[in-house]
């Protein structure tokens, strides 16, 4: 398995330009499934799960050509099922659900058991698609789908969810009838998800909102889309310009997605300014500790956590970093207290003390974004870091190594 090696004390300067989000992509090509076609899609991030979700719509019987510009043909769809080998490896494999019941009124998907920050149940899918008419089975380890035609309905989902929200809205496009979603989530990935749906020729309103409006029609068309920015990628570079002193120009980013970490930043005494296609990040001498309290969006995202807690780690002060939405986030901690992070977790709490200096160390990468925060880590740490199992990196991260070095870091993948 692949290693990151890196040295580390370089503050970085330069330009990086922001990929499209993952967690637009992957909803955005599950919605190819509702159409016959062939449908266009702009700015595809090249990245491990856009490999996954593309051999599983294949497995399908969708015929997909391109890259970061992508067709994908569903003309016919010869299988209902998802199998368990490529649901584990990527849970959000789940969002075929929704379109394959909605077209095909029958869906076979593995349950995508959890992962390392959580248990993260779709039971919340399964629950509004069960009140859209679905008859629905949970047999050996499969959900087992049925329904005639889904008929619209009235659904409150307890928790935001954000897979959840776009299962049902797409589900919801070919149904019978007006779906109304409450205290469904506002996050820019679902826009998106509405806009291309839109442009099939469904009938959504109120996307961004905790209200989405869907009317069902009878069919939809093939369209053309593109996928937002990465704000998570883009916010990761920021948090690197303010722990190493340095100032980033990042580039094709929308502000308006990252305004709870502006937020944030600026309060650890970094200057963010827009700039023409982008936001300048420029890091600041002494740095303020803050308290970052996760929440669904527009507040501070989870996806951002451990890289402020490895920010955090070399505050000024006391930080308390509080994670509402995953119960087990905090898997970073240790690899970062193996650097000389002094982190105390309390229930869903971590007391981050800033230490004037962190040092290198062999370190694990245990998901996507404690992975990030490790690399953010060494860029500061003193000597240097070896990162291991870097293929969680590369599920979220375009190039990430790269992208680095090309604004100063002192750092290389190996062959592992
Ligand atoms: C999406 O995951 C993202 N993934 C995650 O990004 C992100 O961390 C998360 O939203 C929160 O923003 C994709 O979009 C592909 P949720 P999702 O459903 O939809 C509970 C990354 O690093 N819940 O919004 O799976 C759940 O356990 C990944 O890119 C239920 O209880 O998250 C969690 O506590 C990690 N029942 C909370 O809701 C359900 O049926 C929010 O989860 C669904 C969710």
């Amino acid at each position: 398995m692949d290693k990151i090696i890196i040295q580390g004390g370089k503050a970085l300067h330069g330009d990086v330009l922001i990929s499209g989000a993952k967690n637009a992509a992957l909803p955005v090509m599950a919605a190819a499934l509702l159409t016959e076609g062939t449908n266009t899609f702009h700015n595809i991030p090249d990245l491990m799960d856009i490999k996954t979700i593309k051999k599983l719509l294949r497995n399908l019987g969708a015929q997909i050509e391109g890259e970061q510009t992508l067709q994908i043909n569903v003309d016919k769809i010869n299988s209902c099922v998802a199998p368990y080998e490529l649901v584990k490896t990527m849970r959000a494999s789940v969002l075929v659900l929704g379109p394959l019941v909605a077209r095909m009124g029958v869906a076979r998907v593995s349950l995508p058991g959890g992962c390392a920050i959580g248990a993260r149940p779709v039971n919340l899918h399964i629950k509004a698609l069960e009140e859209m008419g679905a008859q629905i089975e949970l047999k050996e380890g499969y959900i087992e789908a049925k329904a005639k035609k889904l008929k619209g309905a009235e659904i409150y989902f307890d928790i935001s969810t954000v897979t959840g929200t776009e299962n049902v809205m797409m589900a919801a496009t070919l149904a019978q009838g007006t779906t109304i979603l409450r205290n469904a989530a506002c996050e820019p990935e679902v826009v998106n998800l509405a806009e291309v749906l839109n442009g099939m020729g469904a009938k959504i309103s109120g996307a961004g909102t905790d209200v989405i409006k869907i009317e069902g029609v009878t069919s939809l068309k093939p369209t053309e889309g593109t996928i937002i920015p990465d704000r998570i990628e883009a916010g990761t570079f920021m948090i690197a310009a303010g722990m190493t002193h340095g100032e980033l120009n990042i580039l094709g980013c929308v502000p308006e997605h990252l305004e709870a970490l502006i937020n944030k930043l600026r309060d650890t005494g970094m200057k963010i300014s827009p700039i023409k296609g982008g936001l300048k990040a420029t890091g600041t001498k002494k740095i303020n500790s803050v308290d970052v309290k996760t929440l669904p969006y527009p507040g501070f995202a989870t996806d951002l956590q451990a890289q402020m807690m490895a920010y955090m780690s070399i505050g000024g002060g006391l930080s308390v970093i509080t994670e509402t939405v995953f119960e087990n986030r905090f898997m970073h901690v240790s690899e970062l207290a193996r650097m000389g992070a002094d982190i105390t977790i309390q229930g869903n709490n971590a007391i981050v003390r800033g230490v004037p200096q962190l040092r290198g160390a062999p370190v694990m990468a245990t998901d996507l974004r404690a992975s990030a925060s490790l690399i953010l880590a060494a860029l500061v740490a003193k000597g240097t870091t070896e990162i291991s199992r870097v293929y969680h990196l590369d599920r979220g991260y375009e190039q990430i190594e790269k992208k680095f070095s090309a604004v100063g870091a002192n750092i290389k993948r190996v062959a592992g």
